[in-house]
């Protein structure tokens, strides 16, 4: 099994390396690439799966090389473990280097890899949260998409996949660095959709509602409609193969987005000054 050179990643990442897993693949989207950020749990880790069962092959990014090397172990097929920080660009550069090298240009690049923490403006213990929210929610999209751009685009065909959030379409008190993030990551993939236009690279915005994830099971509130990560990621899957430019998953959370975004201030104002709020001072 081949095992690549690698260097210490920033935050909790162990090694930084690229391994190639295999075992027996099927034959069904035999041949297909995806580059995964986040693959190390919750929807990232049903993503993989899902694709995984289905012959691709993966290049998997995220901090825990063990979990990654876990999952990869686990899958069929032969994949490739990739830790990185989604926020250090140079370190994602890295990882899509040794995809593009070792896999081939990618036909879904999916940039799931995120962070969620209730803040709040008035705490300055919050103000490095705010920043590694914005960074790895945002910028690491930036980051996990700009590697391959230019060789999608030159084949003229692939899927460029960002995952926000329904937290994006208003902002959510107690979580004004994921909302605010959330928001970000839905404009910026829409001018990058846009910029795209005619290409044949599609840019795909998903924002799930709530899904049952270590990232949702420390909230005290209740979360209408929340999908298995498995189910979440199948249903994905589908709107990535349609090359959707936007979708709320599941559809009730998008009739509850359309709702929302319709609110007057002042009745969302009303509506949202008591809801339940995301715990601060998580790690992250
Ligand atoms: N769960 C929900 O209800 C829900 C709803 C809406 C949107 N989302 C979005 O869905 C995506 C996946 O979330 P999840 O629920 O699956 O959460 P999760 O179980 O906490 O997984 C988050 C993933 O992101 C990776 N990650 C975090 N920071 C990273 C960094 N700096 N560099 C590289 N990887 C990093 C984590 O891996 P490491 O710790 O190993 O780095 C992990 O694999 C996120 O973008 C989230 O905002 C989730």
């Amino acid at each position: 099994m081949p095992v690549l050179p690698g260097r210490r990643a920033s935050g909790h990442a162990t090694d930084r390396r690229s391994r190639m897993v295999r075992s027996s693949a099927s034959p069904a989207l035999a041949g297909l690439r995806v580059f995964l950020t986040g693959a190390s749990s919750g929807l990232g880790q049903a993503f993989a799966r899902h694709y995984a069962q289905r012959g691709a092959q993966l290049g998997l990014v995220a901090r825990r090389t063990d979990a990654l090397s876990q999952l990869a172990a686990g899958l069929p097929g032969e994949h490739l473990v990739l830790p990185a920080d989604v926020g250090d660009g140079a370190a994602l550069a890295d990882a899509a280097r040794t995809y593009l090298a070792r896999v081939g240009v990618p036909d879904i690049v999916i940039a799931n890899a995120g962070v969620s923490v209730g803040t709040l403006t008035e705490c300055a213990e919050d103000l490095p949260a705010f920043e590694r929210v914005m960074r790895t929610n945002v910028n690491g999209i930036v980051a996990s998409f700009q590697p391959f751009v230019d060789a999608m685009r030159e084949r003229g065909s692939g899927r460029l996949v960002g995952i926000a959030s329904v937290a994006g379409i208003r902002g959510l008190p107690g979580a004004g660095a994921y909302s605010a993030s959330k928001a970000a990551a839905i404009a910026y993939l829409e001018s990058l959709r846009v910029e795209l236009r005619g290409s044949g690279v599609r840019v795909v915005t998903l924002a799930p509602g709530y899904i049952a994830t270590p990232m949702t099971a420390v909230n005290p509130y209740p979360m209408p409609f929340i999908l298995q990560a498995d189910e979440a990621a199948r249903r994905m899957a589908k709107l990535i193969d349609a090359g959707r430019g936007y979708a709320v998953v599941p559809w009730q959370m998008g009739v509850v987005a359309r709702v929302l975004r319709a609110l007057p201030n002042p009745v969302f104002d009303a509506l949202f000054a008591r809801a339940g709020r995301k715990p601060r001072g998580l790690p992250l």
